[in-house]
Parts: C-alpha cells; sequence; structure tokens
C-alpha cells in the first residue's frame, strides 16, 4: 500500500486521488521479495519516549536528516511546513511531523527542539542512538553516513535519503515524497489520507 510519489507522476495521480480512493485499489500487488518499509519504532525526544505508535489516529509524516545540513533538510522542511502551515487548526490535531537526527552527536534534543520549531511548531525533533538509529533508518529504507569536510568548520556532513514519508492514522506507511516534492503535493496527500475512510 505505498506509493511513491515522482514529481511529474504525482501531477497526474493527484486529481484522480482527491477524487476517488480508487488509485490506492490500483497498486502492483506486492511481489515475494519486495521488502516492504515502514513498521514502528521508538526513539527519545525532549518530552520522553517517542514511540510512533502513540500516534495511532493522526497522518504522521517523517523525515530523516539532521540540524546542520546546509541545505537539502531545510528545504525539505520548509516544503512540510509550508504544507503543514495550509492545514486548518483541526485538520493540524490530526497531524504529526516528525523529524528524526541521524546525527546524534550533535543533535542535542535543545538543538533539534531549537531547528524544528523554527520551521513550524507542529514538528518534534526525535533521535537516538546509532544502533537505534540504524534500525529504524533500516525500516525505511533510509541510508545515511558520514562525510568528512577538511576544509569546514562543522567537521562532517551526513550524507541521507532525503524522503518524506506519510503515515496513515493507522499505522501504514502510504506515501514516499522525494526531495523536492512540491508542498502541495504533501498537503493534497494529507488532506487525501485525512478524509479516506479507513475500513474501505
Ligand atoms: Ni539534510
Amino acid at each position: 500500500m505505498i506509493r511513491w510519489i515522482p514529481l511529474f507522476f504525482a501531477l497526474l495521480l493527484l486529481p484522480a486521488l482527491a477524487a476517488s480512493d480508487d488509485a490506492a485499489r490500483h497498486e502492483r500487488a506486492p511481489e515475494p521479495g519486495d521488502e516492504q518499509p515502514g513498521g514502528d519504532f521508538t526513539l527519545q525526544s525532549s518530552r520522553g519516549e517517542f514511540a510512533l505508535k502513540q500516534f495511532r489516529g493522526r497522518v504522521v509524516l517523517l523525515y530523516f536528516g539532521y540540524t546542520k545540513c546546509p541545505d537539502v533538510c531545510p528545504t525539505s522542511l520548509a516544503v512540510l511546513a509550508q504544507a503543514l502551515g495550509e492545514l486548518s487548526d483541526d485538520d493540524l490535531k490530526m497531524v504529526q511531523g516528525v523529524f528524526v537526527s541521524v546525527d546524534p552527536d550533535r543533535d542535542s534534543f535543545q538543538v533539534l527542539d531549537d531547528y524544528v520549531s523554527y520551521f513550524h511548531p507542529n514538528l518534534i525533533g526525535v533521535t537516538g542512538t546509532a544502533a537505534e538509529l540504524a534500525e529504524v533508518a533500516a525500516l525505511y529504507g533510509v541510508e545515511y553516513g558520514k562525510v568528512d569536510l577538511a576544509d569546514s568548520a562543522f567537521g562532517y556532513a551526513v550524507d541521507h535519503t532525503s524522503t518524506t514519508y506519510l503515515i496513515t492514522p493507522e499505522g501504514d506507511l502510504r506515501f514516499m515524497f522525494p526531495h523536492q516534492t512540491p508542498s502541495f503535493v504533501i498537503l493534497e496527500a494529507i488532506r487525501y489520507v485525512l478524509t479516506a475512510d479507513p475500513s474501505g
């Protein structure tokens, strides 16, 4: 039940999504050997334990990155924030943005909180130990790795997958938005999932 939304395809797909949920039934059936990304995980935030399971009933937008990212993370989070900013207050209560830092050595909870709140108050910053993060990343097919920067005060960068994941109120990974997906595509997907009949 997972759909990649490449840019060019999203533009064609979204009117269909908005019109009916037929699209959800026309996906390629999973084949043996397919790895289905997604799943529950537990990490930590400044508010204590963050368990994805606790967010059943809400649409979760999940992104992996790090606060010292020079441009990819800020762009992705700005786009996500723009989509969140278009939601009504009532809809926003049904949505949770989650930024997972894969750079726990530098991203303390304080640093994370300051960073995500700059983009949108709905966002929560979470992280964990290297082992915990590796496990969560594997679930979602996220790749990341340190790159030494000899001439930078930052010391190192972290190359990382820049996909935004949409998890339904039932806890299923439904959409994966590649980097540079426009905010209206994400917004329409959120609205689509919020209004979808879970029994349908
Ligand atoms: Ni980044």
